[in-house]
Parts: C-alpha cells; sequence; structure tokens
C-alpha cells in the first residue's frame, strides 16, 4: 500500500498532482522512467510517469489528467488516502546528452512528462528552449516549473487566452527556421501533436525524440498491449522504450490501437459516473 502524502488540483478539477510515499522507487528512478498504479484491489493497472521524485523524502511526484474510470476515481482520492499497488520505476531512463541547444514542446498533461527530461538536459549544460502549450489558460500546467529549469519559455494557448495564440508547432517552425542551430527537438503530449512536432523536425533536418502513451498493462514486456512500430520493427513501448526515434515511429498505428478499447472505456466510465451520483 502506498500512502498519499500531498494532493493538488492544477487544472479545473481535471489535473492533479500526487506526492506518494515510494521510498524504494524514488531512489532508483531517473528521468524519464514511469510507475504501473492500481487504485484498488479490483482496478486496472495504468501507466504514470514520476514528473519528480525525492529520494531523501522517499516520494515520487505523479501528476495524471482525469481522462477515464481510473483517473477519475484516482482523482476523488484524498491526502492519507492509499494506492494498492505502484511498482516501478520501469521503461528505460532517458538517454540525456550534451548537445548544445535542444527544444522541449509538450502539450497538455505531456508536460507533467517532459519536467524531470527538460531539466535533466539544461542541467547537463544544453541551451533549453521550452515551448509548452495547453487548448485554454485555465488547463496550462507546470508554467513556473518549467521556466525554472528552461534557458527560454514560451507559452500557446489555442484560444489566445494566455501566452501567444495558436500550436506549439507555430513556435516550433519559427525557431527551427531561425538562427538557432538546434540539436533535438523533445516532444510529449497527445500523438497528434507528437506526430506533428516530429513532422516539422524532419522538414529542418533536426533529430526528435518522442514519449508514447500506447495502452499498457503489465508493463513488463510481457503482455504486448504497448505494441508499437518504429523504423518498420515491432517494439515494445514499456521496456523499450518509452521514447523512442520520433522520425521513426508509426503513429497512425498507435492512434488505431489507442482506440482498440473505447467503447468499454466509455462504459466503465458511465458507470462509474452513474455510481458517484447515487452516492456509492
Ligand atoms: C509510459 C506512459 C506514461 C504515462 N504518463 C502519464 C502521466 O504522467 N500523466 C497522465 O495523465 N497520463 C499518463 N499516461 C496515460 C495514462 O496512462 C492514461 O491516461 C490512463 O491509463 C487512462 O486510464 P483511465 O481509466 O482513466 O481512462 P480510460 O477510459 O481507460 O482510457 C482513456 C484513454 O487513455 C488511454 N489508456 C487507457 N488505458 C490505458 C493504459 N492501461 N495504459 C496507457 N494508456 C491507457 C487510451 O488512449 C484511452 O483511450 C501515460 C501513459 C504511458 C504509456
Ligand atoms: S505493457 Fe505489456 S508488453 Fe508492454
Amino acid at each position: 500500500m502506498f500512502r498519499i502524502i500531498e494532493k493538488k488540483e492544477m487544472a479545473q478539477g481535471t489535473v492533479f498532482q500526487l506526492k506518494v510515499d515510494a521510498p524504494l522507487i524514488a531512489r532508483k528512478a531517473s528521468p524519464g522512467q514511469f510507475v504501473i498504479v492500481r487504485v484498488n484491489e479490483t482496478g486496472e493497472r495504468i501507466p504514470l510517469t514520476m514528473a519528480g521524485t525525492d529520494p531523501l523524502a522517499g516520494t515520487i511526484t505523479l501528476i495524471f489528467q482525469v481522462v477515464g474510470k481510473t483517473t477519475a476515481l484516482m482523482g476523488t482520492l484524498k491526502e492519507g488516502a492509499y494506492l494498492t499497488d505502484v511498482v516501478g520505476p520501469l521503461g528505460r531512463p532517458t538517454h540525456i546528452e550534451n548537445l548544445g541547444t535542444v527544444i522541449c514542446v509538450g502539450g497538455g498533461t505531456g508536460i507533467a512528462v517532459l519536467y524531470p527530461i527538460t531539466r535533466a538536459y539544461r542541467e547537463i549544460g544544453n541551451q533549453v528552449i521550452t515551448i509548452i502549450g495547453a487548448r485554454t489558460k485555465d488547463l496550462l500546467i507546470l508554467e513556473e516549473e518549467m521556466r525554472a529549469v528552461s534557458n527560454e519559455l514560451i507559452i500557446t494557448t489555442d484560444d489566445g487566452s494566455y501566452g501567444r495564440r495558436g500550436f506549439v508547432t507555430d513556435v516550433l517552425r519559427q525557431l527551427l527556421t531561425g538562427p538557432n542551430n538546434i540539436k533535438l527537438v523533445i516532444t510529449m503530449g497527445p500523438v497528434p501533436m507528437m506526430k506533428a512536432v516530429s513532422a516539422l523536425s524532419r522538414e529542418y533536418g533536426v533529430r526528435s525524440l518522442v514519449s508514447l502513451n500506447s495502452i499498457m498493462v503489465d508493463g513488463t514486456g510481457m503482455c504486448g498491449a504497448c505494441r508499437v512500430t518504429v523504423a518498420g520493427r515491432t517494439k515494445f513501448t514499456c521496456v523499450d522504450g518509452p521514447e523512442f526515434d520520433g522520425l521513426e515511429v508509426d503513429y497512425d498505428e498507435l492512434m488505431k490501437r489507442q482506440k482498440a478499447y473505447i467503447s468499454e472505456e466509455k462504459a466503465s466510465l458511465d458507470s462509474f459516473t452513474a455510481g458517484k451520483q447515487r452516492g456509492r
């Protein structure tokens, strides 16, 4: 059992941050790794990236967006409550290199996944330009944290309610066109955004790194749920990733596989919401 030490609401009741007591994981984890969480005995297993770790305090930080039944249930848990299982650290740590200038692009809760990686790239001596985007101001997360680990932070909102109006790719194109000598574009967020960012990187001949959010079950390479195609070869996101060369990923297949259980997921969320309304 893993105790929730602290809970913070980050955006309109749809994005939460939990600090969880998990000393063994906190001691071993590196940027880019994730855990698989089971909220209760009968719950499904969901992967969540560690947005931060504190080895001395023995805690890990998870940031999640409410998108379905399990994340909705997690959103109702209070400080002092327990998660039944937290397994990790899983996945390969990010390969951190001193390259010169890198651009980090984050969208939605992908910003939480990007945060520890941005910090690690800056700490090793890179010049880091970060672009973060959200549909609207109230959904933007981790602005101050991202500013603190970037040389420059640019914000976009689709509706223009904060920062520059438009998509992260509009700003990325300007930066790639300019005299910045960009060596790498790192991107995390919704799959269509990662696909668009990688296409732009290709256009300008710049390397791209993405963190994939395929559906996972065991997280240890046994079940095949997280299968993706990278450079024409089958890979498992949980053990071969979650990060891959963004120019080589088959994004259309990934999007199709993410929708495989959409009707079951909807039914599960509907039944959870109806139960909550009846006070169960
Ligand atoms: C390596 C990795 C790291 C992730 N890190 C984060 C994070 O830090 N913060 C965050 O908000 N989200 C993260 N995700 C996505 C998160 O796991 C899903 O949002 C969550 O599983 C949804 O569960 P649900 O029951 O609430 O929604 P559901 O209704 O079950 O699903 C909603 C959508 O979430 C995706 N999904 C569903 N089940 C899974 C699953 N078992 N594994 C992966 N995706 C699933 C599908 O695209 C689905 O259509 C990560 C995913 C991966 C693979
Ligand atoms: S989650 Fe089962 S193989 Fe990756």
